[in-house]
């Protein structure tokens, strides 16, 4: 059985299959081909775009979507193997996957790291407990990497700059690290990296200081993906170099990882980079590239209004496209054919 967990575990083929597919439920968006199928979507954090998008996704292709609040409107759910549960969890994933395995034809999760010790967090356990109780396929809505985003930046990347020109996809891509109030979630920054450099897009990791590296493992799976593909991954703290020839830029904020669990420390680490915000002047260096961002989106803080506003911004895109590429890849995981 086949899970969505990370495009780690994906071949670029069988990601290009899905983004060329969502190209044509863009066009044709309502079939029945999910027709008398469920799939549970498990909320463990705050969302707008992916649930709604999964909600309508399913009802596009005649299935069936049940939201889960574990912890509000749903028994909190504890993860962790063999513990005495005498805390706020009132039952464990081991039930709750066995149970959602009979009612659905697959369970998706966004389960955000706690922000206490990343030496946990990085190991993912929350979706892989699920991914290993669960008899149907598991999809990851966000953990620790956001692979459904990934797949709608990589849609909309190619929508904008045509499809790659080989292994080597011969553009610029960018993934700048902005100011925010807060240490927020690596996911996305991590998956950017991941999905730009499986596509042998050259990337480029704009970061204030060593302190805003990723993660030991999504830096050397990128570095290591960008090899195969012949394409170059470069860190820089330089913003000039970064944003110059750019051909796509993607702006997202994270906490330091050798500040996790302290956020007034982290605070402090960071004052000194609100400049890092996307502005015109920095795009205007570019080569006449689109930018985007996942969102949620602070104006002002991470962007400026000039350049949401701009015809260049593709964020509204790339949300769009969220809806038609996790309608590709529920067809590919619950489809008739699977
Ligand atoms: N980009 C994204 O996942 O948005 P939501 O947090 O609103 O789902």
């Amino acid at each position: 059985m086949k899970h969505f967990l990370s495009t780690i575990d994906w071949s670029r083929e069988s990601l290009q299959e899905i983004i060329d597919q969502a190209a044509q439920l863009r066009t044709s968006p309502l079939n029945d081909r999910l027709r008398g199928k469920s799939i549970a979507l498990l909320f463990l954090n705050p969302s707008l775009r992916t649930r709604s998008s999964f909600e309508i996704g399913a009802f596009q292709l005649g299935a069936h979507a049940v939201v889960l609040e574990p912890g509000k409107a749903a028994w909190g759910i504890e993860f962790e193997t063999g513990v005495v549960m005498d805390g706020d969890a009132e039952e464990h994933i081991t039930e709750v996957a066995g149970v959602l395995s009979r009612y659905c034809d697959a369970i998706a999760l966004r389960a955000f790291p706690l922000f206490k010790d990343w030496s946990v967090d990085r190991e993912d356990r929350v979706i892989r407990a699920l991914a290993k109780h669960a008899s149907v396929p598991v999809i990851n809505m966000e953990t620790i990497v956001h692979p459904c985003q990934e797949l709608a930046l990589m849609r909309t990347i190619q929508d904008n700059l045509g499809p790659p020109a080989g292994a080597r996809y011969g553009k610029k891509f960018v993934l700048t690290w902005t100011w925010h109030p807060k240490p927020l979630n690596t996911a996305v920054a991590n998956s950017a990296l991941l999905i730009a450099t499986k596509f042998g897009l050259d990337t480029t990791l704009l970061i204030p200081e060593e302190a805003y590296l990723l993660d030991q493992q999504f830096m050397q799976a990128a570095e290591e993906q960008a090899k195969a593909t012949g394409a170059s991954f470069e860190v820089t703290t330089d913003i000039t170099e970064a944003y110059s020839g750019a051909d796509f830029v993607y702006a997202k904020s994270w906490g330091a990882l050798s500040h996790y669990g302290q956020p007034e420390h982290e605070a402090a680490l960071r004052a000194p980079y609100k400049h890092f915000m996307v502005d015109e002047e920095k795009m205007a260096l570019t080569n006449q590239a689109k930018f985007s961002h996942c969102l949620p989106l602070r104006r002002n803080i991470k962007a400026t209004d000039g350049v949401m506003d701009a015809d260049y911004c593709v964020a509204i895109d790339e949300a769009e496209n969220r809806l038609h590429v996790q309608k590709a890849l529920m067809l590919s995981l619950l489809g008739s054919d699977q």
